[in-house]
């Protein structure tokens, strides 16, 4: 059996005394839209900055395609496919949309494939396109979570991690933006690690989820699996 593309093996997280995940694991298979899902505080992007190499586990490991990547600085993690579109976006707002996507594109992966990955990222949201050289900073908030993802996007990753891509949007654009996880799975091929507190909607795009409680996984399943669970309905679904 091949390996799964990410396994994330019972890791442990500190910031400095305080400990944040207490043996989480998780995997994802090539090709899979997995949720991590969870309220506030309980962990979520602990567990995508330690996938990304911004942190390091205590214990535990990270392993990617069957490697041991746990001590891989994040930017050759950036280079073997694995991008991060950061909570809060991360983006530069003094610089133009086309400058922020020029600067992401810093691993060898990216520049070879730059103008190509422009123009996908540009097809894929035309509003950057019309936009290229206006400064990020004065974008819309739904303009700036597509720029966030189009720089991720311009990296050519094989794993999107997305860290609540629907946070400070309407409603209406919320959903858009958890059901283009779905569409770049779907049509892309790339496959995605989707962190949502938006439960109803994720369950809705994602093949698999699991719940994550104050730095531990205390869920996992299918979406029906867990739709139909009592303690998902009333905490997570209001039902
Ligand atoms: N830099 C930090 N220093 C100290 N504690 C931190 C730091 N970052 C996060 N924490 C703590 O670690 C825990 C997990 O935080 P994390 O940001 O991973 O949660 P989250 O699930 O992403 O929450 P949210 O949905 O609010 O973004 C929280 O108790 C938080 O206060
Ligand atoms: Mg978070």
């Amino acid at each position: 059996m091949s390996p799964k593309l990410l396994e994330v093996d019972s890791i442990e997280v500190f910031y400095g005394e305080f400990q944040a995940l207490f043996g989480v694991s998780l995997s994802v298979d090539k090709g899979e839209l997995v949720a991590l899902l969870g309220a506030n505080g309980a962990g979520k992007t602990t567990t995508l900055r330690t996938i990304s190499g911004i942190l390091r586990p205590r214990r535990g490991r990270i392993i990617w395609r069957g490697k041991d990547i746990t001590d891989t600085p994040a930017y050759k993690r950036v280079e073997m496919g694995i991008s991060h579109v950061p909570e809060g976006r991360g983006i530069f707002p003094k610089l133009t949309v086309y400058e922020n996507l020029r600067v992401a594109a810093y691993t060898k992966r990216a520049k070879e494939k730059f103008s190509e990955s422009l123009e996908m990222v540009y097809n894929l949201f035309p509003r950057l396109r019309e936009r290229r050289n206006q400064l990020a900073g004065t974008l819309s908030g739904g303009e700036q979570q597509m720029l966030a993802i189009g720089r991720a996007l311009i990296q050519r990753p094989e794993l999107l991690m997305m860290d609540e891509p629907s946070l400070g949007l309407a409603p209406k654009l919320a959903r858009e933006v958890i059901f283009l996880a779905k569409k770049l799975r779907d049509e892309y091929g790339i496959t995605v690690l989707l962190v949502e507190q938006n439960v109803r909607l994720s369950l809705k795009v994602a093949d698999r989820a699991y719940i994550l409680e104050t730095g531990r996984i205390v869920m996992e399943g299918t979406p029906e699996e867990l739709e139909k669970n009592p303690k998902v309905r009333e905490a997570y679904l209001g039902i």
